[in-house]
């Protein structure tokens, strides 16, 4: 095997499951590729965006020549899934909210889905809940206004408190409420801003698509390491070379779809 695993996103959410590759496989070499151009992908149409996932992943596996495609976006994941597998020659792993681990973990039987407006109410989220999580009562979030601001923090240091506050305020109206699915990979990002009146379990699916990209990978692993590459659809927006490198990525390339 010779090519990278490559992770894309519509923009930086995708660099939070990099930190999870990274831990589980450090030796793996890493493209990441990001629709910024299109961003945000929660409050577009599912037509569009399905013809739009395809494209872009379809060019950003042919710039990097990925040996495996990790969709880090639950909002792409839950809806183009089937696309892309039918769509592109390599192994697709995708991301979908962690409901099955925070139904087994909760203690009060109450847990919150925080994703954005497309995912929380997509079919594939309902099978995921009625299959895992029937016997739990499950408050769905929609929070796309954070999507913005984990953003807005890569790419200057600063987020609007107030504005991922009022975000999270419905998963504080249930007294139970005790573990939050984070179902969009833009908001572990944000994890260190998100104020919590009162304890509660933040789950993320970073380390079960770092363990099935591993099974995927099998062995025999990389001849030759290539570097780091990144690609974005909008390149030269503001502040998302610095994103990339915190990452370890270059300046991300145009990618043309
Ligand atoms: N990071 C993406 C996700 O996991 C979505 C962000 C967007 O709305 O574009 O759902």
């Amino acid at each position: 095997m010779n090519g990278p695993v490559l992770i894309f996103d519509s923009g930086v959410g995708g660099l939070s499951v990099v930190r999870a590759l990274r831990e589980r496989l450090p030796d793996a070499p890493l493209a990441y590729a990001c629709d910024n151009a299109a961003l945000p992908y929660g409050t577009k149409d599912d037509g569009w965006l399905v013809a739009r996932i395809v494209a872009v992943c379809r060019a950003a596996v042919a710039a990097s020549d990925a040996a495996v495609l990790v969709v880090a976006c639950n909002t792409a994941s839950t809806l183009a899934l089937d696309a892309l597998r039918a769509a592109l020659p390599i192994p697709v792993v995708g991301t979908v909210p962690a409901i099955k681990p925070a139904a087994a973990f909760t203690a009060s039987g109450v847990i919150g889905l925080l994703a954005t407006s497309a995912t929380v109410c997509r079919p594939y989220t309902d099978r995921l809940i009625a299959d895992f999580a029937a016997h739990r009562t499950v408050v769905r979030v929609a929070a796309d206004p954070l999507v913005a601001q984990a953003e807005r923090l890569l790419a200057t240091g600063s987020v609007d408190e107030a504005v991922v506050e009022a975000a999270l305020a419905p998963l504080w109206e249930p007294p139970a409420l005790d573990t939050v699915v984070l179902g969009c990979t833009h908001f572990p990002l944000l994890r260190a801003h998100f104020p919590a009146p009162r304890p509660v379990t933040w789950v993320d699916s970073g380390a079960a698509i770092a363990r099935r990209v591993d099974q995927v990978l099998g062995a025999p692993r990389w001849a030759a390491t290539p570097p780091a590459a990144a690609w974005a659809t909008d390149a030269h927006r503001a502040g998302l070379a610095a994103a990339c490198q915190a990452f370890g990525f270059p300046p991300p390339r145009l990618l043309a779809v």
